[in-house]
């Protein structure tokens, strides 16, 4: 039995990657597509975990990039981006934006939002961000957003954990 199986603490110079992302896929989230538009009026948006709230006043939230994604540098250069938080219908979406697709944006329904960011259709919650602060994190790029428009709706949420989809459902000792 692995040594995070076993449910056993295990230091940095012992515990590989593979350990090290299984103990962070035990932290529930929700799923996001993050976008931008490029100058050249192209569209850009991939699947995202990372994003958190930061702070209501100002607002702000973050969300970490991949340094190796092909999209680094159009976040990078980026003024505007957009978080769709997907609900749990979405699932494919999520997966779609997450592969290797020709155009990840083929028939989906969305419209533009400030600095014609892409905000998809459907989903539990849209936030417009400014791009306020990047920050080096390792193999990844922090973006510090400043929520400039937000929308929410009341549907069951996509989850990811353990590497695997779920849904939002009230735990029964809160219904
Ligand atoms: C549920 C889920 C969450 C993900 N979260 C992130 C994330 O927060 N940051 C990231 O850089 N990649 C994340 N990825 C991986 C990217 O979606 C994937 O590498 C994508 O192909 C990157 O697109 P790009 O190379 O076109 O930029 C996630 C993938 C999945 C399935």
């Amino acid at each position: 039995m692995r040594a995070e199986a076993e449910g056993r603490d295990v230091v940095e110079s012992e515990f590989g990657a593979e350990a090290l992302r299984s103990a962070l896929g035990r932290f529930a989230t929700g799923v996001t597509v993050i976008t931008c538009r490029l100058a050249d009026g192209g569209l850009v948006g991939l699947t995202a975990n990372s994003f958190n709230s930061v702070s209501l006043d100002p607002p702000l939230i973050l969300w970490s990039l991949s340094k190796r994604a092909r999209s680094l540098e159009a976040f990078r250069s980026a003024t505007h981006f957009g978080v769709n938080v997907l609900a749990w219908d979405q699932v494919e979406i999520a997966r779609r934006f997450s592969q290797r697709v020709a155009n990840r944006f083929a028939g989906i329904a969305f419209h533009e939002g400030e600095g014609g960011v892409p905000l998809l259709d459907g989903c539990v919650a849209r936030f417009v961000c400014v791009t306020h602060h990047q920050y080096e994190g390792g193999d990844h790029l922090i973006f510090v957003g400043r929520v400039h428009t937000c929308s929410a709706e009341d549907k069951p949420a996509l989850v990811y954990y353990g590497s695997r989809y779920a849904m939002t459902r009230d735990h029964p000792s809160d219904q």
